[in-house]
């Protein structure tokens, strides 16, 4: 199998838990998106890595068009339901790859893409196609759970993301996401700063982690250094704390 089909494979199976993780549909970062569109009005904006549509909803009453793209099939079908019965009736959703986003060049004038990267094959490819289709001077907006700059707690946190989905590629540090966007024209002008709480049991039951994984998962946590799970905030329980990022960019050139 290949990554994007694992891609696929991971989320058309756990599409309809994301509608409702409280991290996906109501996470701290999510009125950033809404007061970025309230304050833009963009009349064309585009979600990639929609999931099951919350960013697109969100920008919807302030935009005029709102494309929302996944890799998933299942995703692509919970956003469109949820966007057939919203108002105002202006977001469609299609299957794509961030990699190949089916869009001519400066369309948009708002990009956005949440909790997506660290699953794509290339960072920079999927980067390279949200710059192509933003016009000079629009707006592209990313969230994403970061990397320590701290190689040992890294090393755990990537390794933990993959035992619990095979899917996961990995979380930047918040300096290589500075490098990759100026890498791509993407100037940040704002970044914002989480640390969200993990729950363990809702976490694994999220991505259906199958039960052996699980238990090396309770074991590898258990047992981390000092060191990692104090970056990681490690509780008792396996449950841990992921920091993100929000950077909110505007694209040279206008
Ligand atoms: C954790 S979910 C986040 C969904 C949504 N953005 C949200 O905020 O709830 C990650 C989504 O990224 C999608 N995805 C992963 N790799 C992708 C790629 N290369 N191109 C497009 N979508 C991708 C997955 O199918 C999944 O729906």
């Amino acid at each position: 199998m290949s990554h994007e089909q694992d891609v696929t494979r991971q989320f058309d199976t756990v599409a309809a838990r994301y509608e409702k993780s409280p991290i996906h549909a109501d996470g701290p970062d999510l009125p950033l998106f809404r007061a970025a569109a309230e304050s833009l009005r963009p009349r064309h904006a585009l979600d990639v890595g929609c999931g099951p549509g919350h960013v697109a909803l969100v920008l919807a009453p302030f935009c005029g068009a709102v494309q929302a793209v996944d890799a998933s099939f299942e995703m692509v079908k919970i956003a469109s339901a949820r966007a057939a019965s919203a108002a105002p009736a202006n977001i469609v959703c299609q299957q794509a790859a961030a990699a190949d986003l089916p869009f001519p060049d400066a369309s948009m004038d708002l990009v956005t893409c949440r909790f997506s990267a660290h699953h794509w094959r290339h960072l920079s490819s999927g980067l390279q196609e949200i710059a192509r289709v933003l016009r000079p001077g629009g707006t592209f907006i990313v969230t994403d759970s970061v990397a320590p700059d701290d190689a040992l707690a890294d090393t755990h946190l990537q390794t933990i993301e993959l035992l619990r989905d095979t899917s996961h590629v990995r979380n930047y540090t918040v300096s290589a996401w500075m490098a990759v966007l100026a890498l791509h024209g993407l100037m940040p002008a704002r970044t914002d700063h989480f640390r969200i709480r993990i729950g363990f049991d809702d976490w694994v039951a999220r991505a259906l982690t199958p039960s052996a994984r699980v238990a090396t998962l309770k074991d590898l946590l258990r047992n981390a250094p000092i060191e990692a799970r104090d970056r990681l905030g490690v509780l008792e329980d396996g449950s841990f704390h992921l920091d993100v990022l929000t950077a909110q960019c505007r694209k040279a050139g206008a």
